[in-house]
């Protein structure tokens, strides 16, 4: 097997990219970006496991392109492209329909969420989207996989997939075991309103997220509207345990301030939660709207985003040939 290292992740077209996209994922893809080779991918076949109107669909492939450069991500270092755009994708993803088990699609969770209460009604699509992330991943057969927490389980099965691959075919270590690397402190940012849920693109009240394109003057209104504590800031992290709220915004403030929690609960006990809050906002503005900004900048030229695909679909398609064509030998599929 190859020691070759190569990152991949991918994020889905579906709207405005927020904090826990960027504390969760996107930051991470920038840094590895010095020590590894990496693909990254705008994931508009995954996106379709719930229904998109198709006129919003390919802009929001740019925007989310134009999150991935205002962020840091360097075109000439690392692949940008979309997934619809390597047909190796979809190919594979067969192939590993085959290979998956009912048993395993069954535990995942975030299926039984999206799905909701009337799980008969739910895309094919969306129940067997955890094989296509795997086939993402083992198309470049990449070896280390950066993700928010959420998606824990997803990359356990493409694991799984991996390794029953590899044993049905007969073929040890021909698809490396994908590591996933997600951020230790803050795997998962907390919805502003109510901290018993993921921050998320999807939650109807845009007040429960800070979003990259947020204004000065959004940031601020939503970090004082956000939910905290009644009581003063504790002096220790254990008395946070029934307050999520407060904890997600400390937590927030620390990650954005690379001061570790136990610093930041011990420099602000006893003060108001109005007290974090002006702190908070004060670093969220000065990090996430020249961000947002930038992506605005980037939008006005699509045609430059539309080369910057294009260029990473080319990359991405001779690794992708080179590679479908081993595994259809080793499927049989000649
Ligand atoms: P998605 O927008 O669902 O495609 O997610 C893109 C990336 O952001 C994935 O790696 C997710 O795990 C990560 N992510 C999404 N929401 C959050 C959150 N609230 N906290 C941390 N990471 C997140
Ligand atoms: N499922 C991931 C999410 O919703 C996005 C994704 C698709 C992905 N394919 C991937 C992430 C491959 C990592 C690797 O966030």
């Amino acid at each position: 097997m190859s020691n070759k290292k190569l990152v991949f992740s991918g994020v889905q077209p579906t709207g405005n990219l927020h904090l826990g996209n960027y504390l969760g994922a996107l930051k991470n893809f920038v840094s590895l970006q010095k020590e590894m080779e990496c693909i990254y991918c705008v994931v508009d076949l995954h996106a379709i496991t719930v229904f998109q109107n198709p006129k919003n669909l390919y802009d929001n492939v740019l925007e989310t392109t134009a999150s991935f450069l205002a962020t840091g991500l360097n075109p000439d270092k690392s692949i940008i492209f979309n997934q619809s755009s390597v047909s190796g994708h979809a190919e594979l993803a067969w192939i590993l329909n085959c290979v998956s088990r009912i048993g395993w699609l069954n535990r995942m969770t975030q299926f039984k969420d999206k799905a909701g209460s009337d799980k008969e009604k739910a895309s094919v699509g969306l129940y067997i989207y955890p094989n296509l992330m795997a086939a993402d991943i083992l198309l470049y057969k990449a070896t280390h996989v950066p993700v928010g927490a959420d998606q824990k389980q997803h990359l356990e099965l493409s694991r799984d997939i991996a390794q029953k691959f590899n044993k049905d075919f007969n073929c040890k270590d021909f698809f490396p075991i994908p590591e996933p690397l997600i951020p230790k402190n803050i795997s998962r940012i907390m919805s502003l309103r109510d901290a018993t849920k993921k921050m998320s693109k999807s939650e109807e009240s845009d007040y429960s997220r800070i979003n990259l394109k947020d204004t000065a003057d959004d940031i601020n209104k939503k970090i004082k509207k956000a939910k905290s504590d009644s009581n003063s800031i504790p002096g220790e992290i254990k008395s946070l345990e029934n307050k999520p709220e407060a904890l997600n915004l400390l937590t927030i403030y620390s990650e954005l301030t690379n001061k570790s929690l136990e610093k930041i609960v011990s420099e602000m006990a006893g003060k108001e939660y109005s007290f974090l809050k002006a702190k908070l906002a004060e670093v969220l503005i000065s990090e996430i709207t020249p961000v947002g900004k930038e992506i605005q900048k980037l939008l006005k030229d699509k045609s430059y985003l539309k080369k910057i695909l294009k260029k990473g679909t080319e990359k991405a398609n001779i690794i992708a040939e080179e590679n479908l064509k081993n595994i259809r030998e080793k499927v049989g599929l000649i």
